[in-house]
């Protein structure tokens, strides 16, 4: 693993738009992850699409997850969060058709699950992720299958909590259920780029980075992936055994 370490939040963003525009091959298939994270990201390969930069023009866009049941025009249904973010010429050139997302609304969702995993089949070039507190990528929750591909998940208490902020902190607003690639999907992915912030995030990225691989820690399962490159800011990376041995060698490659 490549692991970061930035002063904050805002470095540390700056840094994951450096490793995602050097390292994602333009024509090919992005990974999108949503969540308050990677919003900064998004940003800033905005800025990069206006300074004729970087373009998702001719990219496809994947992402790892959607709420079942959740209306078609709700603001917090992903495919719409991540079509604000990503998708026009004003925004990173991606196109409507290009972005890719799990039917929640489908009459099947087992249907959809299948028939998501076959359109993501082809392969991801560029993971984007973010991690829950208790650990997830993806909606994969403690104590699925390290296995799994896109299936239907249950939310966690923790994480409907977590996600409350964004249902006008209503818990009894956040939807129960998703649809979600699964581990083995998310490890399919030829890269990935993890990102991580505030203390919120401390403990599962000491499980992620220096734990034992386990369900209970789903993101744990990144130890297996050959490339994966984490940012986080010193909050996230607060609990950490050999923060310092990280940042020597982040350095050493990044001179
Ligand atoms: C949601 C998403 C995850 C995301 C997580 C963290 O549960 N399904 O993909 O990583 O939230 O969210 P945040 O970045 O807002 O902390």
């Amino acid at each position: 693993m490549r692991i970061a370490i930035a002063p904050t939040q805002a470095e540390g963003t700056a840094i994951a738009a450096r490793v995602l525009m050097e390292r994602f091959e333009q024509g090919k298939a992005l990974g999108v992850a949503t969540g308050s994270t990677p919003l900064g990201l998004y940003d800033k390969l905005r800025e990069a699409h206006a300074a004729g930069e970087f373009t998702l023009a001719g990219s496809s866009a994947y992402a790892l997850d959607e709420y079942i049941g959740i209306d078609a025009d709700h603001p917090q249904r992903y495919r719409n969060v991540l079509a604000a973010e990503l998708v026009g010429e004003d925004k990173t050139g991606l196109k409507d058709d290009d972005l890719h997302t799990p039917d929640g609304l489908a009459d099947s969702p087992a249907q959809a699950a299948a028939d998501y995993e076959q359109a993501i089949a082809p392969g991801v070039d560029l993971q984007i992720l973010g991690i829950g507190s208790d650990g997830h990528i993806g909606f994969n929750e403690p104590g699925g299958s390290l296995a799994s591909r896109t299936h239907i998940g249950v939310l966690t208490e923790q994480t409907r909590t977590d996600n409350a902020r964004f249902f006008d902190n209503d818990i009894d607003k956040v939807p129960t259920h998703c649809l979600t690639q699964g581990l083995a999907t998310i490890m399919s992915a030829k890269k990935i780029l993890l990102l991580a912030f505030g203390e919120k995030k401390a403990e599962a990225m000491k499980q992620v980075i220096e734990g034992a691989v386990s369900a209970f820690w789903p993101g744990t399962i990144l130890q297996h992936h050959p490339d994966v490159t984490i940012v986080l800011d010193e909050a996230a990376a607060a609990q950490l055994q050999l923060a310092d041995y990280y940042k020597t060698i982040w350095e050493s490659w990044n001179k």
